[in-house]
C-alpha cells in the first residue's frame, strides 16, 4: 500500500473510533438503581415493538431524547409525565406500569430523586433488557 493511502486509512480509522462515546464507568454506576427499575418495571412494553403513543425507552439513548422535553422534565420529577404516570392510583387511566402493579415506594423514590438531580443518563449508547416477568396483571 502506498504511504498516502496508508494515511489516509488511519485517518479514516481514527475518525470512526472518535464517533463512539467511549463508556464512563462512574456515569453507568450512577445510572444502575435507575436502569434496574426501567429494567424491571417498564422496558418490556416500551422496546422496539410499541405503540406510536407510547416513549421509548429500550436505551439510553432513546431515554436521553426524554430529557428536557414534557417527559422528562430535568429537576422537577412532579411535572414530568414519565414520573407522573408511576404514582397514579390504579384507578387512573394512565398508570404505569398499567393494569395493577405499581411499582414500589423504594423504586419510585429512585425514579423521583434522579430526575430531580438533574435526570443524567450514561453519554454512551446502553441497551435495557426486559428482566424478569412483564409487569402485569390478568
Ligand atoms: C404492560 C405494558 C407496559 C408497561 C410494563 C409499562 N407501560 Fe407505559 N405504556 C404502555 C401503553 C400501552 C401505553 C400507551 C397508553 C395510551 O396510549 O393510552 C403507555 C404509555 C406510557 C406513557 C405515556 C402516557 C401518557 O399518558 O402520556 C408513559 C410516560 C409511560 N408509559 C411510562 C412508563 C413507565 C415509566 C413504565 C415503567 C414504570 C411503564 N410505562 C411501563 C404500556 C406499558
Amino acid at each position: 500500500m502506498k504511504p498516502p493511502i496508508l494515511i489516509a486509512c488511519c485517518l479514516v480509522v481514527l475518525l470512526a473510533s472518535c464517533r463512539t462515546t467511549p463508556t464512563n464507568p462512574a456515569e453507568e454506576h450512577a445510572f444502575a438503581p435507575v436502569r434496574a427499575v426501567l429494567e424491571t418495571n417498564c422496558v418490556h412494553c416500551h422496546g422496539d415493538n410499541r405503540l406510536s403513543t407510547m416513549p421509548p425507552i429500550n436505551d439510553t439513548h432513546a431515554l436521553t431524547k426524554l430529557v428536557g422535553t414534557s417527559w422528562i422534565v430535568p429537576g422537577k420529577p412532579e411535572v414530568s409525565r414519565f414520573f407522573q404516570v408511576v404514582i397514579f392510583p390504579d384507578t387512573v387511566p394512565g398508570a404505569m406500569p398499567p393494569s395493577g402493579h405499581a411499582i414500589s415506594p423504594r423504586e419510585v423514590g429512585i425514579l423521583r430523586e434522579w430526575i430531580k438531580v438533574g435526570a443524567k443518563v450514561p453519554a454512551h449508547n446502553m441497551t435495557l433488557h426486559p428482566k424478569g416477568p412483564l409487569p402485569r396483571s390478568i
